[in-house]
């Protein structure tokens, strides 16, 4: 059975001083955790240092939300795979909605990200979805499908092992209108079948596949429960301990 991956998206939320709050809050709420589930944070660049020494000796672990495709040089702005591992990162979330959106970020740039991340050692978030529009025209799974080719090119599958894929409907991030829990599992379905073909089914069987988009403390056991649904990539509600614990606690009663 594929263990359950709960992460936090803090996107740009956050200072030094409100990221050791929500740490200390966290770590106080998890006191009892045993290990379950794997629990990752994505806080922003600057509190990144903070917060590995924050969640040391805790089950936490820690990702940052972006990187750039290049080692080192004159980039100002950017942030390295390197940079990352050495501030204590062991997950870079990446071609996320937002990336794409605002940052005009391309599956041809994403997967030469990936590669980067992976050389670096951390393990990518890879995040797909399609839009509102795409949806109501009838072209989610080409859509699907065409990303995940676009991202996943030319990695072998040692590199595709190590990878964990975030199916993030566009029109369900941050609106407070998740995806059905069939509609995701439907996706999550066709994101695996297509990885089996690329690679192989024992692979395909593997792979982490999340979902993001709205999810919270009330809809996560219908999401975590379905076939297909590894995990969740949680924006909004890993702000609020409470909710971000809940979700948490249901990964944990869906792997039991
Ligand atoms: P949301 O964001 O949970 O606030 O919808 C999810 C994400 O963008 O990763």
């Amino acid at each position: 059975m594929r263990r359950k991956v709960i992460v936090g998206n803090w996107k740009m939320n956050k200072d030094i001083h409100e990221t050791a709050n929500l740490i200390t809050e966290l770590r106080e709420r998890m006191k009892d955790f045993r290990n379950e589930v794997d629990v990752v944070i994505c806080p922003p660049f600057t509190s990144l240092v903070i917060a590995k020494a924050l969640i040391k000796d805790s089950p936490i672990k820690l990702g940052a939300q972006n990187m750039s495709q290049y080692d080192e040089g004159a980039y100002t702005g950017e942030i390295s795979a390197k940079m990352l591992t050495v501030a204590g990162c062991e997950y870079v979330i990446l071609g996320h909605s937002e990336r794409r959106q605002y940052f005009n970020e391309t599956d041809e740039l994403i997967n030469a990200k990936i590669k980067k991340a992976l050389k670096a050692g951390l393990t990518p978030i890879v995040c797909i979805g399609e839009t509102l529009e795409e949806r109501e025209a009838g072209i989610t799974d080409k859509i699907i499908i065409t990303q995940v080719k676009g991202v996943l090119h030319e990695l072998t599958a040692t590199e595709v092992e190590k990878l964990l894929i975030a199916y993030e409907p566009v029109w369900a991030i941050g609106t407070g209108k998740n995806a059905t829990p069939d509609q995701a599992n439907q996706v999550h379905k066709l994101i695996r079948k297509q990885v089996g073909q690329m690679y192989s089914w024992a692979i395909a069987e593997k792979l982490i596949i999340q979902y993001g988009g709205s999810m919270n403390a009330q809809n996560a056991s219908s999401l975590l429960s379905q076939s297909d649904i590894d995990g969740g990539l949680i924006g909004g509600a890993s702000l609020k301990t409470v909710a971000f614990m809940t979700i948490i606690q249901t990964g944990v009663e869906a792997y039991l």
